[in-house]
Order: C-alpha cells, then sequence, then structure tokens
C-alpha cells in the first residue's frame, strides 16, 4: 500500500431541474389511482423533480460538475479523466461523458471519458475506478457525476414505478489527499454484484436482445420494470451488510460514525436496517421527501446537501451506501 497514492474527494456539487412534482400530480395529471397518502407513507417521498423537455442528462451533469469543480477550487482543464454513472444517458452511444467534456469546453484535452452503468450504485462504482487511478498514479484529479433524467423511462400509467423516481444530478472531484485546501480522506471504496438477479430492475428494450421497434414500442418495453418487493429486500440486506463489513473494517462503533448517505429509494428499506443494527435513524442523512429516488444522483446530491448544510462532522467518518439494479451495491467511507 505504501506506494499508492492515497486519494480524497476534494468537493461536491448539485443540480436539480426546477420543474416539481408533487405526490398529488399523478392523479391530477396522470389519472392515476394513488395519492399523498399512500405514496408518502410508503415510500417517505413527498415530490420530486422533472426536466424541462430541453435538458438532456449532460446538462444535468455539467450544473453539477461546475459546481464541484468550483467547491475544489479547480478549473475544468485541470481534469485527467471524467466518469459519468448514468442509466438514463443523453443516447445509448457516445458517452454523456464525452458529451459533458465538450460542455465543460475540454474536448481538445487527450483525457478519459467514458459512462458507467451501474444504476442506483454508479457513483460508488465511479468514485471506486477514481480512487484506483489516483491511487496508481494514472490520475490526478477526476471527475465523477451521477446524472438521470428517469422521467424519460417512466412509465406514467404504472403507479407502482412511476411515483418513486425522479431527476438529477450530482458530482464530486478525487484527486490525492492534499494539504493546501479541501481535502476529504476516502479511506476505503467496494463495489459488489449480483448478476443472477439482473431482470429484477431492468428496461426490457432497446438493447442488442430486443432492438427498438414498432412492436417493442407498443409492448411498452422502453420503460423502467421492477419487482418492487425483491429489489426492497434486497436493500435492507445490501445495507445491513455493508454497515456489518464497514464497521468491522474500520473498527467504527455507531458513535464513531459522522453520517450515513444511502442510497435514497425509499425511507422504509433504511428504517428496516437501522432497526435490525439498533443505529438510530438521526445516524442516516435523508432527502428523499424532496426528490424521490435519482439512482446515480441521489448519493452524491444528497453528499452535497448535507456537506453544504453542515451535517458532516469534520474529522468523523461519512459512509455512502448504495444498492440498485445489477444488483449492483457499493460502499464507500470518507475521512470528512
Ligand atoms: O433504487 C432501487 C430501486 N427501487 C427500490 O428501492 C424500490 C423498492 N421497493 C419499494 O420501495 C416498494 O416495494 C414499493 C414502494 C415499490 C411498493 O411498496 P409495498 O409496500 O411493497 O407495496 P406492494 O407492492 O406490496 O403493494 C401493496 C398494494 C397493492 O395493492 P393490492 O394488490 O394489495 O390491492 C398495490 O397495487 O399497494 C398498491 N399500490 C399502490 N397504491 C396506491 C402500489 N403502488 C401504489 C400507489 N398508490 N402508487
Amino acid at each position: 500500500m505504501s506506494s499508492l497514492q492515497a486519494a480524497a474527494i476534494y468537493g461536491t456539487g448539485a443540480y436539480a431541474p426546477e420543474r416539481v412534482l408533487s405526490n398529488d400530480d399523478f392523479s391530477r395529471l396522470y389519472k392515476l389511482d394513488t395519492g399523498d397518502e399512500w405514496i408518502a407513507s410508503r415510500t417517505g417521498i413527498k415530490r420530486r423533480r422533472v426536466a424541462a423537455d430541453h435538458e438532456a442528462t449532460s446538462d444535468l451533469c455539467l450544473k453539477a460538475a461546475r459546481a464541484a469543480l468550483e467547491d475544489s477550487k479547480l478549473d475544468a482543464s485541470d481534469l485527467d479523466m471524467i466518469i459519468v454513472g448514468t442509466i438514463t444517458p443523453d443516447y445509448p452511444f457516445p458517452s454523456t461523458a464525452c458529451i459533458l467534456q465538450d460542455k465543460l469546453g475540454i474536448s481538445s484535452r487527450h483525457i478519459g471519458a467514458f459512462d458507467l452503468a451501474a444504476a442506483c450504485s454508479g457513483f460508488g462504482y465511479g468514485i471506486s475506478t477514481a480512487q484506483a487511478y489516483v491511487a496508481s498514479g494514472a490520475c490526478r484529479n477526476v471527475l465523477v457525476v451521477g446524472a438521470e433524467i428517469l422521467s424519460r423511462i417512466m412509465d406514467y400509467s404504472d403507479r407502482t414505478t412511476c411515483i418513486l423516481f425522479g431527476d438529477g444530478a450530482g458530482a464530486a472531484v478525487v484527486g490525492p489527499v492534499r494539504q493546501n485546501g479541501p481535502s476529504h480522506k476516502i479511506l476505503s471504496a467496494r463495489m459488489h454484484a449480483d448478476g443472477s438477479s439482473a431482470m429484477l430492475l431492468n428496461m426490457p428494450a432497446g438493447g442488442s436482445l430486443r432492438p427498438a421497434s414498432a412492436s417493442t414500442v407498443a409492448e411498452k418495453l422502453h420503460y423502467l420494470r421492477m419487482g418492487g418487493r425483491e429489489v426492497f429486500r434486497f436493500g435492507v440486506t445490501a445495507v445491513v451488510e455493508m454497515l456489518n463489513d464497514v464497521m468491522a473494517r474500520h473498527a467504527l462503533t455507531a458513535d464513531d460514525i459522522g453520517m450515513i448517505i444511502p442510497h435514497q429509494a425509499n425511507v422504509r428499506i433504511i428504517e428496516a436496517a437501522a432497526e435490525r443494527l439498533k443505529l438510530p435513524m438521526d445516524k442516516f442523512f435523508m432527502n428523499l421527501s424532496e426528490y424521490g429516488n435519482t439512482s446515480a444522483a441521489s448519493i452524491p446530491m444528497a453528499l452535497n446537501e448535507a456537506a453544504r448544510a453542515g451535517k458532516l462532522p469534520a474529522g468523523k467518518p461519512v459512509l455512502l451506501l448504495a444498492f440498485g439494479a445489477g444488483l449492483t451495491w457499493s460502499s464507500v467511507v470518507l475521512q470528512w
């Protein structure tokens, strides 16, 4: 380990589109048999943001990235690599990361830029990848973005899915631990996957197996599909397992933890995990009620909000715990 360079998060940024969709809007706008009482009590979500028609995922990335660069006291020209975690890219290809590179005005720089499809674990996978490149010395400053416009893949006639998801972006810059500037050391970053349950959360068509056709459109196969109850159980298990693993590896007691920032999917998932581990809910930072589940954007948006609100105690461990389609899950431990 001694020859490896310790990596840190320098700064964060986020962006949420202006348009707000409330729980009661689903019955009003889409004639769905649902409302605030069911949605708020079963999920903890009150409202979510929806991108404007002219906005693409790269536009959300750009705003979050600029804020993260400013917070990191860096210029876009300082970047050596761009990673975008998303399941709702601007196009199947080219990557949204390349489009973002151009929008940042640094397309003349010969740096790597790529998308990463780990769904809700996209930001944790991105931080883990960035950490490895920084640790090896191959890169200095890596921009990691988690961004989604999930409203574009929602079936607004399906009340079991469309009420859960929202749009947004969050970003962070990762680089070598530094003395002269903001720097939150990455103590560990782990990625996990279990492809045997890949179809629990998926978009059935639009790929090589079932390319887009008139029939895939007619059968509504270009929307997100989910086995809600199974994913719920997986979420609880993943959060419990990751917390046990992180607390054992870093020899942490509940009192040592500064804050846990879990993937914002359903507050009942977090309540169930907290109860199993006998952890108080105030150890978990939640902003789900305002944004719903924004997949890859959820953790960086929450991290940015918690940091700017002064909710992350300096010097204490901050845990980022993600879980989602793939199935994938990831844990990141930062020293704030
Ligand atoms: O990023 C990770 C991705 N996803 C998740 O983390 C989601 C994990 N799953 C969940 O959060 C929950 O399973 C849901 C919120 C999706 C569903 O909650 P639930 O408490 O598991 O409800 P259920 O699926 O057991 O359904 C209970 C009832 C059903 O009615 P019947 O069959 O009992 O008559 C549903 O039709 O609730 C009904 N229902 C609704 N009612 C009003 C389902 N969605 C709605 C709705 N409004 N939006």
